[in-house]
């Protein structure tokens, strides 16, 4: 049995509509359009389309962009003073500052120098102790994407067993938080943690963040799994491509037509036989960090503009 495919590209365009409406009714009441400012710093080359990305998403549902691009920068200097600037302007509603930043740069000092009613990241620990308690706030955008992606696509966390795979301050760690709030019996595991493919066998859903191309294997999936993928990798070679996709793979036709080829952290030709459901790459989480980003963005709009944080 091959697994379910979960679409994340579908659920992304219903909540890219439902952020359309939401912007569509400030406007209706005579505010202004929400506005996110985009702080990119150095030369990192997946950032700038992951950037270039974002801010074209914000146009399609009408939030409005603006980028703060930092050429050559490589300590927190001119970033610092990016993002108080942004604090400052009240026309601004959502400050994201593109990771990674450059190795000098010191990124607690600048994530913690956002306005946490601006941090559409939900990255400053202001939003990071309100995500714990579990009240009201921005959350990561990765893993509320996620969360939704499991709701629309109708299956259910409350009582299952959770394995996040990898312990990052974006994803895993707030992706644990959020299964627990869902009632989801969560287990983390790390680069430390000991039967690492034993303990992911447990898992009824299973999240890898662990940035490792193809890391997850049948090895990790128990049968009739739930399995999310949020790693994105590019294919290097050839011989990486045939043992990923198959040697008479349509993919690796396409590597050799000089295709990008992308591949996450799960190897998807040997889990999708045991899975019950995979979320594929591309096409799975990706599109669901930048739909919940605009609708961090609205809802850090609404909250300033004095509304409920939703409609
Ligand atoms: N780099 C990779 N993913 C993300 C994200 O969700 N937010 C930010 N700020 N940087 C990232």
């Amino acid at each position: 049995m091959a697994a379910r495919v979960l679409d994340g590209e579908a659920v992304a365009k219903a909540i890219r509509l439902e952020v359309a409406a939401g912007v569509a009714d400030l406007c209706a009441r005579g505010m202004t359009r929400p506005r996110l400012a985009v702080v990119l710093a150095g030369e990192n080359l997946a950032s700038q389309v992951y950037v270039r990305n974002k801010i074209k998403a914000c146009g399609e549902v009408g939030i409005d962009s603006e980028l703060v691009r930092l050429e050559g920068s490589r300590d927190s200097g001119r970033t610092l003073a990016a993002v108080q600037e942004l604090n400052r302007r009240d026309e601004v509603d959502g400050i994201l500052v593109q990771l990674p930043l450059p190795d000098d740069a010191n990124e607690t000092r600048i994530l913690h120098s956002l306005d946490p009613a601006k941090d559409v990241d939900g990255l400053h620990p202001e939003n990071v102790g309100r995500m714990v308690e579990g009240a009201e706030g921005l959350r990561p955008c990765t893993p509320s994407g996620i969360l939704e992606l499991l709701k629309r696509s109708d299956i259910e966390v409350d009582g299952k067993r959770a394995v996040v795979l990898g312990r990052s301050a974006i994803v895993g760690k707030p992706m644990a938080i959020l299964l627990l709030h869902a009632n989801a019996t969560v287990t983390i595991c790390h680069s430390r943690t000991r039967q690492l493919a034993e303990v992911s066998r447990s898992a009824e859903i299973l999240v890898a963040a662990v940035g490792k191309p193809a890391f997850v294997t049948e090895a990790h999936v128990t049968p009739g799994a739930t399995v999310v993928d949020v790693g994105i990798h590019r294919v290097t070679n050839e011989e990486q491509a045939a043992e990923l996709f198959g040697r008479d793979s349509r993919q690796v036709a396409a590597f050799r037509e000089g295709k990008n080829l992308l591949v996450g952290d799960v190897h998807a030709r040997r889990v999708a036989p045991v899975a019950g459901a995979l979320s594929p790459v591309p096409g799975g989480v990706g599109p669901l960090t930048i739909a919940c980003l605009l609708q961090n963005t609205l809802q850090a709009a609404r909250v300033r503009r004095g509304l409920p944080a939703h409609r």
